[in-house]
């Protein structure tokens, strides 16, 4: 008798039937980015999707990420394993008051992260991401005012980079990054007083200011990786939701990673990011649900801003 396909041997051959990629984000389990064709943070996952190839998109992140693969490359069918796959900066940041400040000040530069929703992104004239905001930002004439949304934390940390003085700041925030408290990180660097502190810039203010490196999950990813190169089997606090694990113990094997945990859930995991599972991902590529639909305006009016980011190196 021959045993039952395991789930992801199931998955495997769904990607076969419908001509999938699979993609995923730092921030999945584990077992998702084993099977992934593709893992990485959300600049380089819109640039895959923009590039893939195929019927089907199977985006393992959460829906913001999905809307852009979409808007990026309209005519593959693009799935998300939960739609329920949401963000606190999302929805901290609706377009009604994004659509009213653009009618009161025409003349502003709205940047939007590309943590929003296809909406607000239709709104914006620039977006970014958490690995290039401070390239967009410098990319604008100085005398222009810029709205930067929705992360004040992204935002102030663009600011001190950039010493930008006309740059408003939306209060957004996100559950996970912004209730890391500084406290913690204090007595994690006293338990491991070498370990290399690396933060994402959604970290509050306090906690980036006792960070050795900030950037992106994919920007940490490489340091780690570059700093094990030249002193394999150093440790790292690592101030970022803990999927990145995954990439991490890849790329520096014999290092040791120290998490932080916030408080929310008392761990460093994104609550909307771990709601996909193997088991919805084989459901949705049989399915082909959830999925992305947007208006051909919307994704006309969303892909200018979109292209104007990829456009800059
Ligand atoms: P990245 O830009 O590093 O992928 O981060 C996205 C995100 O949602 C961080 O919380
Ligand atoms: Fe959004 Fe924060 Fe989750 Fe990233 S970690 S998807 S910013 S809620």
């Amino acid at each position: 008798m021959t045993a039952a396909p395991t789930i992801a041997e199931e998955i495997l051959d769904l990607k076969r039937q419908r001509r999938a990629i699979i993609l995923a984000h730092h921030y999945q389990d584990h077992e998702i980015q084993e099977i992934a064709d593709f893992t990485g943070d959300s600049l380089e996952l819109a640039r895959a999707a923009r590039d893939a190839e195929g019927d089907v998109i199977a985006f393992c992140g959460v829906w913001f990420m999905a809307e852009t693969a979409k808007v990026l490359n309209p005519a593959r069918t693009v799935i998300v394993p939960d739609k329920d796959a949401s963000c606190s900066l999302v929805e901290g940041c609706p377009v009604g008051p994004i659509r009213e400040y653009r009618r009161r000040n025409p003349d502003h530069v709205i940047v939007s992260y590309i943590n929003t929703s296809i909406e607000v992104k239709a709104e914006s004239d620039l977006l970014c991401t958490s690995r290039n905001a401070v390239k967009i930002v410098n990319s604008i004439p100085a005398d222009k005012t810029v709205l930067f949304l929705p992360d004040r934390n992204l935002g102030n940390y663009v600011q001190r980079e950039t010493g930008r003085q006309n740059l408003k700041i939306w209060q957004g925030s996100c559950i996970v990054h912004n209730t890391f408290p500084v406290r913690r990180l204090l007595d994690a660097k006293a338990a491991h007083p070498e370990a290399i502190v690396v933060s994402h810039p959604e970290c509050p203010e306090a906690v980036l200011d006792h960070s050795d490196f900030i950037g992106s999950t994919s920007a940490i990813v490489d340091y780690v990786a570059a700093a094990h190169q030249q002193r394999p089997g150093c440790e790292f606090i690592v101030m970022t939701e803990s999927g990145v694990n995954f990439s991490l113990e890849r790329v520096a094997p014999t290092s040791r990673f120290y998490y932080v945990a916030n408080e929310n859930c008392n761990c460093s995991e994104c609550p909307f990011m771990r709601l996909n599972t193997l088991e919805k991902l084989r459901d949705s590529l049989q399915t082909l649900s959830p999925v992305v639909e947007l208006s051909a305006d919307l994704i006309a009016r969303a892909l200018l801003p979109l292209e104007r980011m990829l456009a800059i190196k």
